[in-house]
């Protein structure tokens, strides 16, 4: 394979202030896009040991808060000027790395900027991930990368999906409840999303989702007992605060709650008042965190991409075109204006 030729600007996203949230128990998780800065650096030389990565993708995810304020324990803040980190998908333009080999297509926590250098771990010390041969790059984002493999996580090891359960998932238009409800009805379970508005109920629907629930029409709690008569056996949730609280009053005897998100708390602390619902049916409500699991990754990852390959999971992305559609397209994610994998094209492939 040869690369096309590249110009060799290095721009790069950073961070211009401190967003003004504080976090999940400070004010929320929400950017303002002057939390972006524009800036230029050298592209970087590859030393021994190292590959030279053309980054084509960049993932905005609701984490990005996380990325820039810092997270105790799991992440050190980006000091103002550093360049933004994410998730990046691109393809090595040279390698001094026994295990990557010019061409592959790689993914990883990394700087959002054109050019960077690795040995083969990301920015949070993980293992780069290879996007396999004949796999388009924006898949090793969406399906097999963070999104995907949260929603393989959820529900294999929390949501325990069995044949004919009822499988309710919220936020199931975005990245990872569009997959979560593919994965149920992989399971022989019966997939049920919410949305708000016809038109991502749509998009659910076009998934195979078996039904949909409009949260944007009110009453969720009556609208999911309609939909669910007998209750719901797994509830995958990626927004807490009102839509948790109408599912915990649903939960069929022995359900399990999988807590993946909480997109609804983005403004700032929301009270969930059901919970005695757990006791009542027997429930049992557990989170994961994504980076606490990756000796679990490769085997996400492995059937992850069989089911894309025999397509039994179909992705729902929403792209935005271009370097400086960056913080329209992170921002997009925290007013809910994205629909499916929200993903950036900075630069076209240069080994398409
Ligand atoms: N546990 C982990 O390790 C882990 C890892 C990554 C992400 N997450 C979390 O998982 C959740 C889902 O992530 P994702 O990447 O799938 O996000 P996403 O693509 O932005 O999807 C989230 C969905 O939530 C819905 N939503 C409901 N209330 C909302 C509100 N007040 N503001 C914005 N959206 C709202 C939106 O759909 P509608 O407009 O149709 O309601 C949106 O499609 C997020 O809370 C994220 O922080 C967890």
């Amino acid at each position: 394979m040869q690369a096309r030729a590249n110009a060799r600007t290095n721009r790069q996203w950073q961070v211009a202030r401190l967003p003004d949230s504080g976090g999940l128990t400070g004010g929320g998780l929400k950017l303002s896009a002057d939390v972006f800065g524009q800036g230029e650096v050298d592209v970087p030389e590859p030393g021994a040991g190292e590959v030279l990565i053309r980054a084509c993708w960049f993932s905005p995810d609701p984490m990005n808060h996380a990325w820039v304020r810092g997270m105790p324990g799991k992440f050190d803040p980006i000091a103002i000027g550093q360049p933004m980190k994410g998730g990046v998908a691109g393809r090595v333009l040279a390698s001094n790395h026994p295990d990557w080999n010019e061409g592959d297509g790689v993914t990883g926590f990394l700087e959002w900027q054109d050019y960077t250098v690795s040995d083969g771990t990301d920015r949070l010390g993980a293992p780069l991930q290879r996007v396999p041969s004949g796999v388009p790059l924006e898949s090793g984002l969406a399906t097999l990368g963070m999104t995907g493999l949260c929603a393989w996580l959820g529900l294999t090891d929390i949501g325990r999906p069995q044949p004919g359960d009822v499988v309710l998932v919220s936020g199931a238009s975005g990245a990872i409840g569009s997959i979560a409800g593919q994965i149920a009805r992989i399971a022989g379970a019966r997939a049920i999303g919410i949305a708000r508005g016809r038109a991502k109920c749509d998009l659910i629907a076009s998934l195979g989702f078996d039904a949909v629930i409009d949260a944007s029409e009110g009453d969720l709690a009556g609208q999911i007992a309609a939909t669910a008569p007998d209750g719901v056996d797994v509830f995958f949730d990626n927004v807490g605060g009102p839509m948790l609280d109408a599912a915990l009053l649903n939960l069929a005897h022995g359900a399990r709650v999988v807590v993946c998100g909480a997109t609804a708390h983005y403004d700032g602390p929301t009270p969930v008042t059901n919970h005695l619902m757990l006791a009542m049916r027997g429930a049992t409500m557990a989170g994961f965190f994504y980076f606490d699991h990756v000796a679990r990754w490769a085997e996400g990852r492995r059937r992850l991409g069989e089911w894309l390959a025999e397509g039994r999971i179909r992705e729902a992305l929403d792209i935005a075109e271009g370097f400086a559609a960056v913080p329209d397209a992170a921002l997009a994610q925290f007013e809910g204006r994205a629909a499916g994998r929200k993903l950036v094209r900075i630069a076209e492939d240069p080994f398409a």
